[in-house]
């Protein structure tokens, strides 16, 4: 994997002559974060050597380089699920080419289920912890040193300077934010009503199917990483019967333009 990170790294500086300093992974909720970006340059998925091919129609797949102020950014404009057939290195292996890139900070955002009752739709939480309970390690295999260390420690995956600068942000913006824990599960069904109490109980306040395999990556790699989640739907009895994929995008758009602006700031201040 060290040579295809390498070669990928190489065509994509050959074409950008840029040095990314902040990798974002737009999720829901994040989509049209490249609007407040001065874009320099946008790369297709499908015209870079080793990324994952995209199976899914209409699939918006890009790296999206520019400046945010001073700021030097690349967006992942779509990311790979497990849920989709990936294996979990092809899933992470964007994250890798981010580093090697340059980035030395990670933003992933997404949209997930809400267990925790103080949340409701729309609650912007930043993600202070993880639970995976996806069902293959990212890091399962031979170790390449080279990209980090075979065991982990995992005692602050989200950098906690990060979340008190975009804490005191957020007071600034007037924008209410919640912490909490997410549990990563594969998916592609939502959760039964007695799996978002399982979640519950093992501690979870939200739930969903991307960003921990990607945050363990860039652990692994010492990113410094900042997560954010969009709760889309509450996985309580109340609510589980109406959960579906267009409430989860509509709910997560409509939370945007407080996420975007929270990570603009961020990068621009951190
Ligand atoms: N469960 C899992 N993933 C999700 C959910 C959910 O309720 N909402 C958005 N992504």
């Amino acid at each position: 994997m060290w040579e295809q990170v390498q070669e990928t790294v190489s065509f994509i500086q050959e074409r950008v002559n840029f040095t990314p300093e902040y990798g974002v992974i737009l999720g829901s909720g994040l989509g049209s974060f490249t609007s407040d970006m001065q874009v320099h340059f946008t790369l297709p998925y499908n015209e870079i050597p080793n990324f994952p091919v995209s199976t899914v129609q209409g699939h918006k797949g890009a790296l999206v380089f520019g400046t945010i102020g001073s700021k030097k950014v690349v967006a992942m404009q779509g990311r790979f699920h497990y849920y989709e057939g990936y294996s979990m290195t092809e899933v992470t292996f964007p994250v890798r080419v981010l580093k090697f890139l340059g980035v030395d900070k990670l933003i992933v955002s997404n949209a997930s289920g809400g267990v925790n009752p103080s949340y409701k739709v729309g609650s912007i939480v930043m993600i202070t912890d993880h639970i995976n309970m996806t069902p293959e390690h990212p890091l399962r295999g031979k170790n390449d040193e080279r990209f980090g260390p075979r065991f982990v420690n995992m005692s602050e995956p989200y950098s906690r300077k990060m979340i008190a600068k975009a804490t005191q942000i957020a007071e600034e913006l007037n924008i209410v934010t919640h912490e909490g824990i997410y549990l990563g599960l594969q998916g592609p069904t939502f959760e039964t009503l007695a799996e978002y109490k399982m979640v519950k109980i093992l501690g979870a306040d939200c739930v969903g199917m991307s960003t921990v395999p990607e945050v363990i990556v860039a652990r692994h790699m010492d990113l410094e990483t900042f997560g954010i989640s969009v709760i889309t739907d509450m996985g309580d009895a109340e609510s589980i019967g109406t959960i579906s994929h267009d409430e989860v995008l509509e709910a997560a758009k409509e939370a945007e333009p407080q996420v975007r602006s929270l990570i603009k700031e961020l990068i621009l201040n951190y």
